[in-house]
């Protein structure tokens, strides 16, 4: 059954546009219902207008109460009955109750190997403590900061002149592989979400995955 996707976006949406190539080009089977932001001015907004996806905007303000605005945004996705909610680059945390609402529906892309480096700048974190490689992790979201269970990741190198841009750079082309492989493995039953335990039965279906362009970059 192809998954209804309400993506959650905050920014330039370069997942959310590898998500939408994959689904186009029959490597996953999903469809995008809705596009949400908490920005106005996010890229990623443009993009799915100009592809004329539903959108709506939940903007959050300094001093906003966060379970309220989490309440706002909850109804919004939920106008649109997904069967999941993808976090593509959304940039705030959600109130608990938000997560309890869509319990094992949400995932996330985090630009680091989870449980290492969580929350903000995960490949500046990474190049200050000096890792040799880092990488990407798509995870179920629960209450915490990235905390909740990892289904996949992959991992690329870091290289010795790397900065965090070019580190993030390198990662993103291996988000672009992994999410919408993931949202496909889902969609399909590969990897089934279910609390209390998430079925990683045939994650290692997905270990034929190869990153375009890593291979030029020093990998
Ligand atoms: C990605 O690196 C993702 O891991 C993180 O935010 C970034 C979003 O990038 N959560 P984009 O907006 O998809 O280009």
């Amino acid at each position: 059954m192809k998954a209804r996707v309400v993506a959650l976006v905050s920014g330039r949406g370069s997942n959310l546009r590898a998500l939408v190539t994959a689904i186009d080009s029959g490597r996953c089977d999903a469809e995008i219902a809705a596009v949400v932001t908490d920005r106005a001015d996010a890229p990623a907004l443009d993009f799915a207008r100009d592809r004329g996806f539903p959108t709506r905007v939940v903007p959050f303000a300094k001093g906003d109460d966060r379970v309220a605005w989490s309440a706002t945004l909850a109804n919004a996705a939920s106008e649109f009955s997904p069967t999941l909610i993808v976090l593509a680059g959304f940039m705030r945390v959600l109130a608990p109750t938000f997560i309890e609402q869509f319990t094992d529906r949400i995932v996330n892309v985090h630009p680091a190997l989870l449980p290492s480096f969580p929350g903000h700048d995960g490949p500046a974190q990474a190049i200050r403590a000096g890792v040799k490689l880092s990488g990407c992790t798509v995870h179920l979201v629960d209450t915490g900061v990235d905390t909740g269970a990892i289904l996949a990741q992959t991992a690329v190198p870091v290289l010795p002149d790397d900065d965090a841009e070019s580190l993030h750079a390198r990662i993103q082309l291996a988000e672009h592989v992994l999410l919408p492989a993931v949202v496909h493995a889902i969609a399909t039953g590969t990897i089934v979400l279910a609390s209390p335990r998430t079925s990683l039965a045939r994650i290692d279906a997905l270990a034929h995955l190869t990153v375009p362009g890593l291979d030029e970059r020093g990998a």
